[in-house]
């Protein structure tokens, strides 16, 4: 069984929310399907809709595959591969657009969240066609299983039913994907009550200092109840934010004092503040050891071997809609 996922370096760090909301799932995906064998792939060309700086997505993206080996995510099981580099991706991407209609595409996620940010003539075409190269990833490997959140969701229900035309019009060819809604972490609310996000400058990198982590644990909005009271910890960000850092006996700790009384939110912040620390410093530690060489070289020997997965799938594509002569 194969499960596609990917990492996109369109930012140059990670910050924690990454971390819980994607990282996390997929080491725990990993544990969950023992034998499938995971493909990872940097999603660079899919960055380039709205990165155009080629020396931002090359440092972003050895930038975040440093961060996820220093996360701990084993890069042995998962199969890191560039996309840029495989021909297929493109190839595969071309067939599909011409089988794609731009009604279906107007009704996409990707392109309606442009159309949401204002001017319909400025978008890309590469934004509007975005689904359509992310079914060609899908469908080049014979993927089983995506795992996405909702928001993503679409896109994959896409890439299934072009891969069912396309089998319908000229023979079995494509592996219908399955789509794997995981539970959606994405949903809890960061330091300002909203979602953690470069533009709302409310995000703590893996890689900050602690100056910058205290500054950003002392924005956390809190309410205006005094020491003494008990306070529910359901109502508090700064509790909701903790917990992702906590053993189920602390987290337990924790709640009873909250409901107790007498815990003031400095108190709770400072806690909080040594939690993250404690979680982000060995994360650290490894990244400074980690050089970018060792990553190019990783990645490429991988990029070799799916490439040949998709020179494959290529081959009886091209050969059946006729471009091989
Ligand atoms: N669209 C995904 C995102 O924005 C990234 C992505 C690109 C992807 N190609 C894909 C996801 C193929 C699943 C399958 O986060």
């Amino acid at each position: 069984m194969r499960i596609l996922t990917w990492v996109k370096p369109t930012d140059s760090q990670i910050h924690i929310w990454n971390y819980f909301g994607a990282i996390k799932p997929m080491m725990q995906l990993a544990e969950k399907f023992k034998d499938a064998e995971i493909f990872l792939f940097l999603a660079n060309m899919h960055g380039f809709t709205y990165v155009h700086d080629g020396k931002e997505i090359k440092q972003n993206s050895l930038n975040v595959l440093k961060l996820y080996a220093a996360c701990g995510v084993d890069m042995k099981r998962f199969i890191i591969y560039n996309p840029a580099e495989i021909p297929g991706h493109a190839q595969l991407n071309w067939v599909l657009t011409c089988l794609t209609h731009m009604g279906f595409m107007e009704r996409m996620h990707s392109y309606k969240e442009a159309l949401d940010k204002g001017n319909a003539k400025n978008i890309s075409v590469g934004t509007f066609c975005y689904p359509i190269l992310m079914a060609a990833d899908i469908l080049l490997y014979d993927t089983d299983i995506v795992p996405v959140g909702k928001d993503q969701k679409q896109h994959v229900e896409y890439a299934r039913d072009i891969a069912i035309k396309f089998n319908a019009a000229y023979g079995e060819t494509f592996k219908i994907p399955d789509v794997y809604t995981q539970e959606d972490v994405w949903l809890i609310l960061w330091i300002d009550g909203r979602k953690m996000s470069k533009s709302y400058n409310n995000y703590i990198w893996l890689l900050d200092d602690e100056k910058t982590i205290l500054k950003r644990v002392k924005q956390i909005p809190t309410s205006t109840q005094t020491v003494e009271e008990p306070k529910n910890p359901d109502e508090c960000n700064v509790y909701k934010i903790c917990k992702l850092f906590l053993t189920p006996e602390e987290d337990e700790i924790l709640r009873k004092r909250y409901q107790a009384g007498g815990l003031s939110y400095k108190d709770a912040k400072d806690y909080l503040y040594e939690k993250i620390i404690a979680f982000v410093q060995p994360i650290q530690k490894k990244y400074a050891e980690i050089s970018d060489q060792e990553i190019i070289d990783l990645v490429k020997k991988n990029t070799q071997k799916v490439n040949e997965l998709a020179q494959k799938k290529i081959e009886n594509v091209y050969k059946k809609v006729g471009f091989t002569l």
